[in-house]
């Protein structure tokens, strides 16, 4: 069987090969503990379940969604963004709802992108951002983060001719990977460049509602223009831990959101409405504390990792928003896989390696903080012995 040359064109899905070896290693009986994916461990909060235990018992949930999706979701998404973000958003024409932030960013390459076009792709980032393009036929152009840039992109080295192609920018802050939130300035910026090249900006927002030490992260929408060359996609999986229950809105550019809504119809039949039910509960302010209590969560674990990782002479800087330490490779490894290897082969912990969220990332290493706390202690603890080692 031959897949076609669209799939040949990209790399197999990273954490599908992290899970792979992870399983092989399980089964030589080695007591593996997981540092790679950011998927929360804790459960959804209970209000969001008992929503959707009773919406799920209400049979008109059973039929075919509206790719609209319902009045009341759309109309607590507006309500969120204005509490939350000082965002208006019209319900009818601004907010759709998506399954899951992934649907959405895959979808709007379908939506947009003809082959010979380029779309702007942060780099170390999420891997979609290129993979949807390269699907789509289209071509991923990545634009570096580096450290002394604050990891974001340097828009001016984009040369002209390649703004001029580009139809679609990516960008993620509280960022994955690199734990990075937006500096001062930035997305005006972004304002101002993709209006002059005529770029749609998705700024991919699934990590606003975890953040630390006072910091509360904005929305790209909440820049003055953003609305005129941009949509967000807001993610409910990582802020209220529900990975599972596929959950997102697209909001922002009516006309934008008119083709993705057009291509969508063509493709699936939109978000059960139960967990639209459920979603309603998530971004009301009933959910708040909830929210709190798991930013304090990453908070200590951040701080335990972070110290840990000094303590073994990584120099790593805590971050202020998502689930993630974004470290550099200690000394003497060839690369972040091999320094990733050597942790999985010798101490049974998985690390993610910078490279697979691309060139940039590499020299750097992922953890990921939604691990019980004995097992995130026990992690550090084997990093600890295994740096001891001569
Ligand atoms: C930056 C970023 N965007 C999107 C997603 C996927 O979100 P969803 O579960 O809503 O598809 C992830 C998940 O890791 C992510 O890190």
């Amino acid at each position: 069987m031959r897949p076609s040359e669209r799939l040949q064109r990209i790399p197999p899905y990273a954490f599908a090969e992290l899970e792979r070896k992870i399983a092989a290693r399980r089964a030589a009986g080695a007591d593996v503990i997981s540092l790679g994916i950011g998927d929360p461990d804790r459960p959804t909060p209970p209000l969001i379940v008992e929503a959707m235990q009773e919406a799920v018992s209400e049979p008109q949930t059973h039929r075919y969604p509206s790719n609209r999706g319902r009045a009341d979701f759309r109309a607590a998404v507006r309500d969120f963004y204005a509490r939350r973000f000082d965002v208006a958003l019209d319900p009818d024409t601004e907010v759709i709802p998506a399954i899951g932030a992934k649907e959405a960013i895959f979808n709007l390459n379908l939506a947009f992108l003809d082959p010979g076009d380029y779309a702007l792709a942060a780099d170390p980032g999420y891997p979609v951002y290129t993979g949807g393009p390269w699907l789509a036929g289209a071509e991923p152009v990545l634009m570096a983060l580096e450290p002394e840039h604050g990891f974001v992109p340097d828009l001016g080295a984009i040369e002209e001719g390649v703004a001029r192609r580009s139809k679609l920018m990516y960008l993620n802050y509280p960022n994955n990977p690199t734990g990075a939130v937006v500096p001062a300035g930035f997305f005006e910026r972004v304002v101002e460049f993709a209006r002059a090249y005529e770029i749609l900006v998705v700024h991919d927002n699934a990590y606003s509602e975890i953040s630390f030490d006072g910091y509360r992260a904005p929305s790209f929408l909440a820049t003055p223009g953003a609305k005129d060359v941009g949509i967000e996609v807001f993610s409910l999986s990582k802020g209220y831990n529900m990975t599972g229950w596929r959950c997102a809105v697209a909001v922002g550019n009516a006309a934008a959101l008119e083709i993705y809504w057009r291509l969508k119809t063509n493709i699936d039949s939109g978000l059960f409405e139960a967990v639209q039910l459920a979603g309603v509960a998530a971004v009301s302010p009933d959910a708040d504390a909830e929210v709190a209590s798991m930013n304090e969560l990453y908070r200590r674990r951040r701080d335990v990792v972070c110290d840990a990782l000094r303590g073994i002479g990584v120099d790593v800087n805590p971050p202020r928003g998502t689930i993630y330490i974004w470290a550099p490779v200690p000394e003497g490894f060839p690369s972040s896989a091999a320094y990733c290897e050597h942790v999985l082969e010798q101490a049974a912990v998985v690390l993610s390696p910078g490279a697979i969220y691309g060139p940039a990332g590499e020299g750097w290493f992922r953890i990921s903080l939604t691990t019980p706390d004995h097992r995130l202690m026990e992690a550090v603890e084997r990093l600890g012995a295994l740096a001891e080692r001569p």
